[in-house]
């Protein structure tokens, strides 16, 4: 069934039943759901929310070598020593290069979805709100997260995630540069 407003949903949705868990099926579902919900508020197209919604976790469920593998492949040359962070690029080449997607903006997102970026596209700002927010997401900011969305908006919604999620990198590791550059831009562009 395609429940999504584009023409490669199903192929999409079939690509990812293959190659994720059911956990990060229905958790990539939910991102392609909750992105197209705010798209016409963020000024992003349906079919950039659903693909980049449904498309940014394709390549998570891949092992380190895997991964190192594809990135050399793809032609990628940063953030190879962090799988954690590597699964965004590698899919988003995965895109380009395998799956013909040519919408820039849906690219960026995925490419970014990690760290985000200073400068970045509408289409991976409604991505980082969706990835961190979306209702099957048990954490207490997810549901804060969404309320701000309702109440005061996109904006105040992006900079509430980016505090969520910069605290809670920071407990376990250092700060990659693009999310602190991200986080200083997007105070810059959007605190009142
Ligand atoms: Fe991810
Ligand atoms: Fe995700």
């Amino acid at each position: 069934m395609n429940e999504f407003p584009i023409e490669r949903a199903e192929e999409f949705h079939e690509l990812l039943r293959r190659r994720v868990p059911e956990k990060t099926y229905a958790h990539c579902v939910s991102v392609a759901k909750t992105m197209l919900a705010m798209a016409d508020k963020v000024e992003i197209t349906p079919e950039q929310a659903v693909t980049a919604g449904l498309l940014h976790d394709l390549c998570k469920p891949m092992k380190p070598a895997e991964l190192a593998q594809a990135a050399a492949e793809y032609g990628i040359t940063e953030d190879l020593e962090s799988p954690n962070l590597l699964h965004g690029p590698v899919a988003a080449e995965e895109c380009r290069q395998t799956l013909d997607i040519e919408d820039e903006g849906v690219i960026d997102a995925i490419r970014w979805h990690t760290t985000g970026r200073a400068g970045w596209s509408r289409v991976g700002q409604a991505m980082y709100i969706a990835d961190f927010s979306e209702p099957l997401r048990a954490y207490a900011g997810a549901e804060e997260a969404r309320e701000i969305l309702d109440r005061d908006g996109f904006e105040a919604a992006l900079l509430f995630v980016i505090d969520q999620k910069l605290n809670q990198v920071k407990k376990h590791r250092s700060l990659h540069p693009s999310s602190e550059d991200f986080a200083k831009w997007a105070e810059r562009e959007f605190a009142s």
